[in-house]
C-alpha cells in the first residue's frame, strides 16, 4: 500500500479533536521552538525553564546506553536533552510539521544516526523496539483522564520491565496554567487541570510507582515506574 494512502487513511480515522491538534501544531511547527522567549507569543512561561527542571528529574534516572521513547516528541527538545547523556531516541508525534523541524535540528549533528521519528498518534503506538525510558511531555495537557489512560496503557505495552516513565500535567496551582487554559481555548483546543491528588491517584490507578515529583514552569512532572516491576 503506498505510504501516503496509508497515512490518509490514519488522517481520515482520527477523532475531530486529535485532528484539530494536529492540524493547530503543523501550522505553528516553525515558531514553536522561539515561544516563550518572544512577547506576545502563544506560550505563557519560557521553555527553557521545563527543561532545566526535566535534567534535575533526568538525574534521578539510570540510563546506560539504553532506548529513549518520547511520545509526542514534537521539535524533540526532551529527547535532544536526554541524548546529550546518551542512549538511541525514538518518537512519535501526529504533526508531520514538527518532526521535520526536530530533523533539521539534528542534521549533521551527532545524532542524526541517534534519532528515529516518524509521525504517529499515542493511542496506537507501534514499535518492535522495548523501551528503557519513556518520556510523554506537554500532550497530557489537552486530553482528559479517559484518552491518557489509552495513552499509558500503549506506552506501557512497549515498555521494558523496568521501564522508567517521565511524564508531566498541567500545574493546577499556577495562576499561569489558567493563562495558557485561556489561549488554547480561543483556538479551540481544552487543557485539563486536574487537582494534585486526582493525578496522584490516577496514576496509582494505572498502575504507576511515582518515585519522584516537581514544578516545572507550569507543568507538574512526574518520574514514575511499573508497579509489578
Ligand atoms: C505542547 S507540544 C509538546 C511537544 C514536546 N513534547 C515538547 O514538550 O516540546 C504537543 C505535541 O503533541 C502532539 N500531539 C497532539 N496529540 C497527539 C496524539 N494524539 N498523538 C501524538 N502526538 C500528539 C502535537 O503534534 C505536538 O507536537
Amino acid at each position: 500500500m503506498p505510504t501516503i494512502y496509508k497515512q490518509e487513511r490514519k488522517y481520515l480515522l482520527m477523532d475531530y479533536y486529535t485532528k484539530k491538534l494536529k492540524d493547530w501544531y503543523e501550522q505553528i511547527a516553525e515558531r514553536y521552538d522561539s515561544w516563550g522567549t518572544r512577547d506576545g507569543e502563544f506560550s505563557v512561561a519560557p521553555i527553557s525553564e521545563e527543561v532545566i527542571q526535566f535534567n534535575k528529574l533526568l538525574d534521578k534516572v539510570k540510563l546506560s546506553d539504553g532506548k529513549i521513547l518520547d511520545v509526542a516528541t514534537g521539535t524533540g527538545t526532551y529527547l535532544i536533552e536526554v541524548l546529550k547523556r546518551g542512549g538511541v531516541g525514538y518518537g512519535i508525534d501526529i504533526s508531520k510539521n514538527m518532526i521535520s523541524v526536530l530533523k533539521k535540528k539534528i542534521k549533521n549533528s551527532h545524532l542524526e544516526s541517534r534519532i528515529n521519528v516518524k509521525i504517529g498518534n499515542a493511542a496506537e503506538i507501534t514499535f518492535k523496539e522495548r523501551f528503557d525510558l519513556i518520556l510523554c511531555i506537554g500532550l497530557f495537557d489537552y486530553y482528559d483522564f479517559d484518552e491518557v489512560k489509552v495513552f499509558l496503557q500503549n506506552m506501557k505495552k512497549v515498555a521494558k520491565k523496568d521501564c522508567q516513565f517521565i511524564v508531566d500535567f498541567p500545574n493546577k496551582n499556577k495562576k499561569e496554567t489558567y493563562t495558557f487554559q485561556e489561549k488554547e481555548r480561543s483556538v479551540g483546543h481544552e487543557v485539563f487541570i486536574h487537582k494534585p491528588e486526582e493525578i496522584l491517584s490516577f496514576l496509582k490507578k494505572q498502575g504507576f510507582n511515582i518515585l519522584a515529583q516537581q514544578e516545572a514552569g507550569i507543568e507538574t512532572q512526574f518520574l514514575l515506574k511499573l508497579k509489578d516491576s
